[in-house]
Order: C-alpha cells, then sequence, then structure tokens
C-alpha cells in the first residue's frame, strides 16, 4: 500500500521502519535524514497536498498538533483514509476538561478536579496539580507540594493565558503506566503496556520533557492491566455515544495508586518514545490495523509481538530540555535484529549528519528480558558520540 506519514521525530522513525519492513511505499511529509532509507521526502504546502502528490492509499499520523488542528477531517472530506482522530476527537488530549468532562460522565476513575477561570475564588488547603487547558508540549503543568505552592501555580496559569482555562486536580501518587490501544471508533485493541520517564535527570529529577526513554512491557499486579483497559474501551464507548467516533491510538496515561489504577490523562497518538519500546516487539504488518482503524473496522484478535522485552534510551543535547544541540555527529550505532535507531533531532548539512535537536537520537535495544535489553540499548549508547551527548542511566530501572 501507498503510505503518507505524518511527522518527522523519532516516533515516525519507528513507525517508517515497521511499515517499510513490510514492504509498503512511504512517503513523508518531513525530511528527517533516517527517512531516505525508507520511501521519499514529499515537498508539499499541505498534507492533503502531499497525500494527492504521492497518490497515497492511507495517511498516518504520528503528531497531536496536525490532529488537533483537524488534518483527519480534512483528508477524510478529500477521500483519503487516515489513522487519527478527528479534531473534534482529538480534543482528548488537546483539552484537559472535557476529558475531565468525559471521565465524569462515563465514570472513568480519575483524580478529583474542578475549573478555574480568571477571577474564580480558590482557596487551597493542599498541593494541588494545576494545569492550563490546551496542547501544552509538555509545559504548562506545576506539581504543586503544598497550598503557597498551589496559590503561586494558579497565579501563574492565569499570567501565562488570561483567558484560558485552568484545571486544579488532586495529587496522587505511585508509578506511572502508559496504556496505549489501537481504536477504530468502537472497539480498542491494547498493546503493550510502557513506561516513559519524563524527567530529564537520573533519579525522576529535573524539568519535565518529552521522555527520556522507555521500556516495555511492564509487568504490573493481576487486575491492574485489566482496569486500565477497560477505562479505554469505556472511554472509546463513550464517544462514540457522544457521536465523536474515536479514531486511532488511544493513549492513555495512568497512576497506579493504592486504590487502582488512575486515569491522569489521554493522548491521541503513539507516545514518544513509548511508539519506539513497542514497535521494536511489533512483529505483524502494522499497515493492516491502520488501514481497518481508519475504515472503521479493526482487524479481529490482535498483534502479534516478540516475546522479551525493548528498552529505548533518548540521547539529547546537554541543555535539553532549555537549548538543542548543534554539532556534527562523529559515530552512530547500525540498526540490526536487536538494536533500532531512531533519529529525533538531526539535520543533513553539506553531507554530513549534524545533532540539530532537543532529543537527538533514541537507541531502542530488544532481548529476552528487560535487564537485557537495558543493557543493549545502553551498549549502543556509547556509540552515540557527538559533542554535548547526554542521556539518563536509569532509564528501565
Ligand atoms: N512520552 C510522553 C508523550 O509522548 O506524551
Amino acid at each position: 500500500m501507498r503510505v503518507l506519514l505524518v511527522g518527522g521525530g523519532g516516533r515516525e522513525c519507528a513507525m517508517a521502519r515497521l511499515i517499510a519492513r513490510h514492504g509498503h511505499e512511504l512517503a513523508f511529509t518531513h525530511d528527517n535524514p533516517a527517512f531516505s532509507r525508507w520511501g521519499r521526502h514529499v515537498r508539499a504546502d499541505s498534507v492533503l497536498e502531499a497525500a494527492q502528490e504521492s497518490r497515497s492509499e492511507l495517511v498516518v499520523v504520528g503528531p497531536e498538533g496536525p490532529l488537533a488542528a483537524g488534518v483527519v477531517d480534512t483528508l477524510s472530506a478529500a477521500g483519503i483514509p487516515a489513522f487519527g482522530p478527528s479534531a473534534a476527537a482529538a480534543r482528548l488530549e488537546s483539552s484537559k476538561v472535557f476529558t475531565k468532562s468525559l471521565a465524569s460522565r462515563y465514570g472513568l476513575p480519575t483524580a478529583a478536579w474542578r475549573v478555574l477561570r480568571k477571577g474564580d475564588p480558590f482557596r487551597p488547603e493542599v498541593g494541588w496539580v494545576v494545569k492550563l487547558d490546551g496542547l501544552a508540549a509538555g509545559k504548562g503543568v506545576w506539581v504543586c507540594e503544598n497550598a503557597a505552592e498551589t496559590a503561586s501555580a494558579v497565579v501563574a496559569a492565569f499570567a501565562a493565558r488570561p483567558d484560558a482555562e485552568v484545571l486544579v486536580e488532586e495529587r496522587l501518587v505511585g508509578p506511572e503506566l502508559s496504556v496505549l490501544a489501537l481504536c477504530d471508533g468502537k472497539r480498542m485493541v491494547p498493546l503493550p503496556a510502557a513506561r516513559d520517564h519524563k524527567r530529564r535527570f537520573d533519579g525522576d529529577e529535573g524539568p519535565n520533557t518529552g521522555g527520556m526513554g522507555a521500556i516495555a512491557p511492564v509487568r504490573v499486579a493481576p487486575g491492574v492491566l485489566a482496569a486500565c483497559h477497560d477505562v479505554l474501551q469505556r472511554a472509546v464507548s463513550g464517544m462514540a455515544a457522544d457521536g465523536v467516533p474515536f479514531v486511532g491510538v488511544l493513549y492513555g496515561g495512568f497512576m497506579l495508586t493504592p486504590d487502582g489504577p488512575r486515569l491522569l490523562e489521554f493522548n491521541v497518538r503513539f507516545g514518544d518514545p513509548e511508539c519506539q519500546a513497542i514497535l521494536a516487539l511489533w512483529e505483524d504488518d502494522p499497515v493492516p490495523w491502520f488501514a481497518g482503524a481508519a475504515q472503521g473496522r479493526l482487524p479481529e484478535g490482535a498483534p502479534r509481538f516478540r516475546d522479551g522485552a525493548a528498552c529505548c534510551v533518548v540521547v539529547c543535547a546537554d541543555g535539553y530540555p532549555a537549548s538543542s544541540a548543534n554539532a556534527p555527529i562523529e559515530s552512530l550505532p547500525q540498526d540490526s535484529e536487536d538494536l533500532f535507531v531512531d533519529q529525533a533531532g538531526t539535520s543533513d548539512r553539506d553531507g554530513r549528519l549534524w545533532a540539530t535537536g532537543g532529543r537527538v537520537v533514541g537507541v531502542t535495544g530488544v532481548a529476552a528480558t528487560p535487564e537485557a535489553a537495558r543493557s543493549r540499548a545502553y551498549a549502543a549508547v556509547a556509540e552515540v558520540t557527538f559533542a554535548g551527548a547526554a542521556w539518563r542511566r536509569d532509564i528501565g530501572c
């Protein structure tokens, strides 16, 4: 099948590798230097134009921005099947208030919450989590230790966006789990659960990032996964009942509390770098799954995944997330049966590969056990060399 892939990061590298491995003809909207081995970059003014120029039979959308902006609606109106939610369904990620309201109406377990508008009275007595509504790219969230911090965070949120709705919610404690599923508007098919490491430094210290690494699958207590899957299925059924069917990847971010999993947020696409770890284990052709979802009917059963585990370690600029790299890449490990190297922030300059992004490369090791997958990834990370290369040393621990 001719497939157009939208997006140009490490997640899309992993998607491209898997799609190309199964013989599909790939075109890309973005010019990631790694993509040329799998297909061609289409220069066009819009995704629709790129899809028409490449005569694509399916468009697969990686990032949330184009989804929230309605790229799937535009493609559908032109009769081009697309894997991803409509703008209305993408509100599950682009509006935290929308998601909380869905959670309340359909009984999805989540933290206690309320919405504030500028000037609303609010006197916190404990630390809350304060979130600006809308897509925030990992920013716009304040996790507050006490009442004073919460009050300051609310002031900061309205200073940043005076017309915004601000969500304040109860602070939950526990390990986090990312549970992703393919959805066709009615049914969801879960993928192996993953764990992302969002903080920049070892020991979960430092600022939030897009994600410094991920491991999959994550072993959890009996019943936990079933409870998370139930939340995803109830969300998909609720969206259908509301007349906004959800198609694409629904990503539930959960906190595993002593009282059971609690939904922290939904994303409406593969997580990055969770995608790199999950797809490293995926054995089947993904295109029938993506195309089936886009047509409103996922295939029966579930995709097959390799036994064992995958661990993705992100190599970033030393100043990330505040700044990006700007240095030639001296060496990169090569892809092999048990190693996948995804370029996220690289550019071709005069025939040389440069590190130019915040997150530069993701290195994913696959092995029989999580420990061996970590070792495989970390052995290869040492082969990524550019000035200022940095990474966490505790991914998957
Ligand atoms: N890794 C977190 C995200 O993709 O949102």
